[in-house]
């Protein structure tokens, strides 16, 4: 166990460290854009998501630079998501990642256009790849190409109106409102789910995972990304700021449809782990090489923040 969290901890630093690659560098022109960018970006984040493409990767037997920029575009995107979240027009949110918030620091107008330009570099970067190595193509490097190019699409499935948008919005319109329990899985799912989701699903596709790889590498990133939500929501409920790295009790306050409010703390913990179960029975097949998926997994349901 603590030898597979400080393998997680390299991970992490490699991931980190491609993730800097990625982007402008601070000075470069317009600063003050790049230096939002990056302020929220290396924030203190966990890194979940990109832990997850690369875990799947791992897990169908993929090399890890095969899935790296996913990872980096998908963390891009995560982050474009709580700047916009945060701003006053959202959740009007203070404090995240252990910081003051973008538009705290920057103006609601920068964060705004960080969140903008974070979300179109992570398109950016993924388009950038396909396009440089195929001077030569051949059928047999196909495979590969028509891989990255579904995975593109995943992501922007999963980040848009129907995923990831569509799911703020819905929590928008539920917000102070009395919900139905299929109305708040659907809510948790579109606005937190399907990133997850596609960050299992993209990681194992890059990775050259077959079909019967993906079926099950399906259901148990299904099953995560909803139970990350509910997890989210029993924090808010439970932990505190200085642990969370976010304003607790928000949640409460401002009358968000949540797990907890529909069902109390302890029913919402309950059904946490039934999705942890389901997640792992998902991938119960799978050798020693799932044994990331199977610790992200536990890290999701039993994390403190
Ligand atoms: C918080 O996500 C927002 C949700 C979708 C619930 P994380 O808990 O992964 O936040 P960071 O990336 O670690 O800051
Ligand atoms: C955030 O849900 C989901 C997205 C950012 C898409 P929350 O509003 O519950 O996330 P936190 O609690 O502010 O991190
Ligand atoms: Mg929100
Ligand atoms: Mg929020
Ligand atoms: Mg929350």
């Amino acid at each position: 166990m603590a030898e597979t969290a400080a393998s997680l901890d390299r991970t992490r630093r490699r991931f980190e460290e491609a993730l800097s690659q990625a982007l402008p560098a601070e000075s470069d022109w317009p600063d003050t854009l790049h230096r939002a960018m990056r302020y929220s970006l290396f924030a203190g984040g966990k890194r979940i998501r990109p832990l997850l493409v690369l875990a799947a990767a791992e897990a169908v037997g993929g090399r890890e630079e095969d899935a790296l920029p996913f990872a980096c575009a998908v963390e891009m995107i995560h982050t474009y998501s709580l700047i916009h979240d945060d701003l006053p027009c959202m959740d009007d949110d203070d404090l995240r990642r252990g910081k003051p918030t973008s538009h705290k620091v920057f103006g609601e107008a920068i964060a705004i256009l960080a969140g903008d330009a974070l979300l179109t570099r992570a398109f950016h970067l993924l388009a950038e790849l396909g396009s440089t190595d195929e001077a030569t193509p051949s059928p047999s490097d196909d495979a590969p190409a028509r891989r990255r190019l579904a995975a593109l699409a995943l992501l922007g499935a999963a980040a848009g109106s129907q995923g990831l948008v569509g799911g703020q919005v819905l929590d928008l319109e539920s917000t102070g409102q009395e919900i139905h329990a299929r109305t708040l899985e659907r809510l948790h799912r579109a606005k937190t789910g399907a990133l997850l989701a596609a960050c299992v699903r993209g990681g194992a596709l890059l990775g050259g995972g077959g079909r019967d790889d993906l079926e099950r590498l399906e259901r148990y990133g299904s099953a995560i990304g909803l139970g990350f939500q509910v997890v989210d929501d029993v924090l808010d409920a439970t932990g505190d700021a200085q642990e969370l790295g976010k304003t607790a009790g928000k949640d409460q306050d401002a009358r968000k449809a949540t797990y907890v409010r529909l069902f109390g703390v302890e029913r919402a913990r309950r059904f946490a782990t039934e999705l942890l179960e389901e997640a792992e029975q998902a991938i119960a097949r799978f050798g020693p090489q799932a044994d990331r998926l199977r610790e992200l997994a536990r890290l999701i349901v039993e994390r403190r923040a």
